[in-house]
Order: C-alpha cells, then sequence, then structure tokens
C-alpha cells in the first residue's frame, strides 16, 4: 500500500538501478511525491520500460550504463547536471547476487560482486559528489543484512555490503560539514524481487522466510520505499551515518532461516 506522505515536489532525484525491484519501487515512491526522476543499469530495454513509467508531466531520465565503469556513471551524472541541475537525493542500489558456497565461487564472481556493488557505490558516489546540493542532498546506498550477518553461501554479497555501508559511514564523517547526509538502508526479505528470487526460490523456502520474520511476513517494495522517502526528507535531517533495517526486525532476530 503506497503511503507516500512525503513532499518532494521538484526535488532531484537520481536512482542507480532503478529500473527494476526495490530500487524502481523507490523510483515510483519518489515520483509520486512530487520529484523528477533519473534512473540507471545495465539494460537498455530495462531503462526505457522504467524511464517511460516514471515520466509525469515532465520526462524522466535514463542511462543505459555499467556501475562498475566510473567514465560511464560521471558521463551520466554530467549529462543530469547539465539537464536538471543538482541532485537532492541519490540513491545507489545497483547490485549482484547468486547463492554460492565459498568454494563454487570463482576469483571472477567475486570481482563480479565487489565490483557492483561496492565499487558501485562508490563510482556514484564519488561521481555525483560535485553534483549534490549542499546543504541538504542525501545520499542513500541500498544495503543488506549480510552486511553485518555472516551467511553461508553469500561470502561475496557479505564482503561487498559491509563495504557499502563503511562507504556509508565514511561519506558520512567527510561529507557531513558540507549538508550532505548518507545513509543506507538494508532491507529484508521483499516479496516478488530478484533478490528473493534468487535466495529464497521455492514457495516452502520463501514461507520460512517469513517465519523468520518478526512482524510475520515478507516485506513489499513500498516497505523499503518508505524509508528512503523518511530518510532524505527533512524529518531525517538530523540523520546521518546510519545503516537503518527496513526488515520487520529480521535481523534483530539474526535472519535465522532466511536462505531458506
Ligand atoms: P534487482 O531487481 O535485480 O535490482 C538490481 C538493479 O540493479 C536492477 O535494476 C539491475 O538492472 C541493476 N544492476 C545490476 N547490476 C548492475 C550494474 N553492474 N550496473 C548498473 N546497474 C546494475 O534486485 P532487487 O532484489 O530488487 O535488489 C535491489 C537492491 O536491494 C539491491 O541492492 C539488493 O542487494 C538489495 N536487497 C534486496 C533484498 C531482497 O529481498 N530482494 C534484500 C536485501 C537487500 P540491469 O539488469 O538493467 O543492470
Ligand atoms: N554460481 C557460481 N558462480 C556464478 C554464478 C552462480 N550461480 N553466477 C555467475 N557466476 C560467476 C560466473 O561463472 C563468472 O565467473 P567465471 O568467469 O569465473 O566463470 C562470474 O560469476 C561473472 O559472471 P557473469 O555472468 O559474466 O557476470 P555479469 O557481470 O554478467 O553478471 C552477476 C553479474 C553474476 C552478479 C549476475 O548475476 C547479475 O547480473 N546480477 C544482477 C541482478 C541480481 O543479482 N539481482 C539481485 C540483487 S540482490
Amino acid at each position: 500500500m503506497p503511503t507516500a506522505s512525503f513532499d518532494f515536489t521538484g526535488a532531484n532525484v537520481f536512482v542507480f538501478g532503478g529500473t527494476s525491484g526495490i530500487n524502481l519501487g523507490i523510483a515510483h515512491a519518489f515520483a509520486r511525491a512530487g520529484a523528477r526522476l533519473a534512473v540507471a543499469s545495465r539494460n537498455p530495454g530495462k531503462v526505457e520500460a522504467a524511464r517511460a513509467a516514471l515520466s509525469g508531466d515532465e520526462e524522466a531520465l535514463g542511462y543505459a550504463l555499467d556501475v562498475r565503469d566510473f567514465d560511464a556513471v560521471k558521463a551520466a551524472i554530467d549529462d543530469h547536471a547539465a539537464r536538471r541541475g543538482t541532485i537532492d537525493v541519490l540513491v545507489s542500489g545497483a547490485a549482484g547476487n547468486f547463492p554460492a558456497p565459498a568454494t563454487a565461487i570463482s576469483p571472477n564472481g567475486f570481482r563480479s560482486v565487489m565490483e557492483i556493488d561496492a565499487f558501485g557505490t562508490f563510482h556514484v558516489a564519488r561521481a555525483a559528489y560535485e553534483a549534490m546540493t549542499r546543504p541538504g542532498g542525501s545520499i542513500i546506498n541500498i544495503s543488506a543484512p549480510q552486511a553485518w550477518i555472516p551467511m553461508a553461501a553469500q561470502l561475496h554479497v557479505c564482503a561487498a555490503k559491509a563495504g557499502v555501508d563503511m562507504i556509508t559511514k565514511t561519506l558520512a564523517i567527510e561529507w557531513g560539514r558540507e549538508g550532505i547526509r548518507v545513509n543506507s538502508v538494508s532491507p529484508g526479505p521483499i516479496e516478488g524481487t530478484e533478490g528473493m528470487e534468487r535466495l529464497a526460490p521455492t514457495p516452502e523456502a520463501k514461507a520460512r522466510s517469513a517465519k523468520a520474520v518478526p512482524l510475520g511476513r515478507l516485506g513489499t517494495v513500498d516497505d523499503v520505499a518508505d524509508v528512503c522517502l523518511f530518510l532524505a526528507s527533512d524529518a531525517a535531517r538530523y540523520v546521518s551515518g546510519v545503516v537503518l533495517p527496513a526488515d520487520g526486525g529480521w535481523t534483530a532476530g539474526r535472519g535465522f532461516g532466511a536462505l531458506g
């Protein structure tokens, strides 16, 4: 149930990885709250579909790029700056995941996830620094419970998302004086998403995941999106450098059963 009660009229919001799943839901939540959207991901078809769906009175912007390529990320940010000006809210959510025990993760598999999640998050923030609204800009990195809870078959994601959260906290310290807030949002198991399909592909695994959530159900994309609206809003003006779970209490229960 969309509950966007925050007002982002005229705000420029750029969502990296914003063409499907949770990140697209975040983009839609900001659009419903009046923001002007830009999204980026690799697949040009997904980019165009998201761009069209997010367009209202004003056209949304879409960029087909790989966050592993710093120059491509910078070019998109520069184009956005020329068309829209500064970025009020920057969401970094591009990620890769596949379940595999450590012995089945090749060096290239490890590198791929590290480069998309950790390097990608750095690339996006680094490229957007000059363009951020200051004071008042907000950066939200999409993390995961793997950042602080070790999980079997998730070594690469654990390492990568731990990196994401340390990027969040370090940038919050370095950029705070300029009025830029930096936070992470850490979703729990979210229904109808690629991440959930990969980690809990069967109905039985999904039911086990839901049972492990203290609030007793899987999360929705809007459950996560609303937390992002709050974090980017003036209501969170004194919140920076935190990792905020949107997980129904799942990490408080240490996430047992989440891998199905
Ligand atoms: P998703 O739909 O696969 O979203 C990932 C997005 O990132 C897609 O738009 C994808 O589009 C883009 N992307 C992937 N690699 C990229 C790259 N190298 N460069 C640019 N864009 C790239 O998955 P999701 O499950 O909704 O996950 C969204 C975020 O939530 C991720 O950060 C994930 O770690 C986090 N999360 C999810 C869950 C969950 O239950 N689903 C739980 C905890 C955390 P393209 O394919 O077009 O590149
Ligand atoms: N088990 C073990 N290794 C795997 C694997 C799996 N299920 N899936 C991919 N890999 C390995 C590949 O074999 C390859 O290693 P190699 O060259 O040593 O064989 C390496 O990972 C890179 O795979 P490739 O398909 O070339 O990478 P990519 O850059 O095209 O894709 C991924 C990146 C692998 C992360 C891909 O799953 C992806 O694009 N994911 C985005 C969507 C997603 O994961 N959404 C959920 C977010 S929570």
